[in-house]
């Protein structure tokens, strides 16, 4: 019996291979390099301490999927692949829905043909959309999201409810990360974006390290204690943990549940980039810039629904974010490009 882990060679795939086989798992690790790199693979191998099947395929390619299930006893899928750049999203939206909503239809088709009907999926905390408060919780409205990746992650939620309604043997877990950042201890895998980050914590360190001149921080003027955004970071092991956990739930569950993966703790862009000064004895220089449109105040979750179902909760602080992600970039200045 294996787990297929489709997107395990990107940033919160790799971390969760390291995560799932420690726990004892066999896994099989599909992706299609779109946002990943063959070197990314080679050093969760190594991290993972044992080898494991990877095929380079794509989740839209359904003949190709069949002869991985044909090949191996999956008994349930961990499902990351998919397009994450929100604002690219926008001005490629038929993309982000062939790849994340077609993708997933297609994955879900081969599934149900194979016989295995257990499905993580990775959502995001996005779908709560502009106007429900934090704490965030899944009893919560969903929906209201502004731009089309967001939109992709909804639709498939959706489609989730629907699959699970019309067939009581499926198990659906959708996870609802909040910030993920940080990158394994070692040092050796962490996130790589191509081009000039578009999140927080990547630009934060690409400034640290030289290669980008200074942080615009999008706006001071919100509703928080200093002005600046406020989110639920979370460390990308912690997550990666909580999908193990999310697999032992599936196996013994049947139906869909929503649950929030954060922290359940806000902190502002500007206490992270103090925390990365402090922790890592650099200075992060910044200017404060305009809001970014799209963004909204607060952000983070109530993780009790996580820690009720699953028994997990995440345990690394700030601190731990902020020296990890540091240690990645400072180890690998041009992420997995030697
Ligand atoms: P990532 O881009 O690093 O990893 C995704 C992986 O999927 C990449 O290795 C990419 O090559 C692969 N992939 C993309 N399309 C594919 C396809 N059609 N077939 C096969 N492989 C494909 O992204 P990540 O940060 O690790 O995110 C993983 C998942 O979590 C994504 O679905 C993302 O939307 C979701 N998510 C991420 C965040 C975040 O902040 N990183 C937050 C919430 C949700
Ligand atoms: C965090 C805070 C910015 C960059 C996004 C997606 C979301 C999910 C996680 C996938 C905000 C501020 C940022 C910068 C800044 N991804 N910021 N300067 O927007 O909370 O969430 O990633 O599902 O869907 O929307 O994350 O890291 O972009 O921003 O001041 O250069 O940092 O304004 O307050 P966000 P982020």
């Amino acid at each position: 019996m294996a787990i297929l882990i489709t997107g395990g060679c990107g940033y919160i795939g790799s971390h969760t291979c390291i995560e799932m086989i420690k726990a004892g798992y066999d896994i099989v690790v599909i992706d299609n390099y779109y946002n990943s790199k063959p070197e990314a693979l080679k050093r969760t191998r190594e991290l993972a301490g044992k080898d494991f099947p990877f095929y380079e395929c794509d989740i839209r390619d359904a003949e190709g999927l069949k002869k991985i299930f044909a090949a191996h006893n999956i008994e349930a899928v961990i499902h990351f692949a998919g397009l994450k750049a929100v604002g690219e999203s926008v001005s490629k939206p038929l993309e982000y829905f062939d790849n994340n909503v077609g993708g997933t239809v297609t994955l879900c088709e081969v599934m149900r043909d194979c016989g295995c009907k257990r499905m993580i999926f990775s959502s995001s905390a996005t779908v709560y959309g502009m106007k429900n408060p934090s704490p965030l919780n899944e009893t919560m409205e969903i929906g209201g999201v502004t731009n089309p990746y967001g939109r992709t992650k909804w639709m498939v939620e959706q489609v989730l409810d629907d699959l699970c309604y019309s067939d009581p043997e499926w198990s659906a877990v959708k996870l609802r990360y909040f910030n993920p950042i940080g990158a394994h201890e070692s040092g050796r895998i962490g996130e790589d974006p191509n081009g000039i980050p578009n999140n927080l914590m990547p630009y934060v360190s690409q400034v640290a390290v030289g290669k980008l001149q200074q942080l615009a921080v999008f706006g001071d003027d919100y509703d928080t204690h200093d002005g600046t955004g406020v989110r639920d970071f979370i460390h990308v092991v912690d997550l990666a943990r909580g999908h193990v956990k999310a697999v032992a739930y599936a196996l013994a569950h049947t139906g869909c549940e929503a649950i929030n993966l954060g922290t359940g703790h806000g902190y502002s862009v500007l206490d992270l980039v103090k925390a990365f000064e402090k922790v890592n004895g650099v200075k992060v220089p910044y200017r404060i810039a305009p809001r970014r449109e799209g963004d909204i105040a607060v952000c983070y979750s109530d993780p009790s629904k996580a820690a009720k179902l699953l028994g997990w909760e995440a345990e690394l602080g700030l601190e731990d974010m902020c020296r990890d992600s540091w240690r990645w970039q400072s180890g690998n200045p041009k992420g997995y490009d030697a």
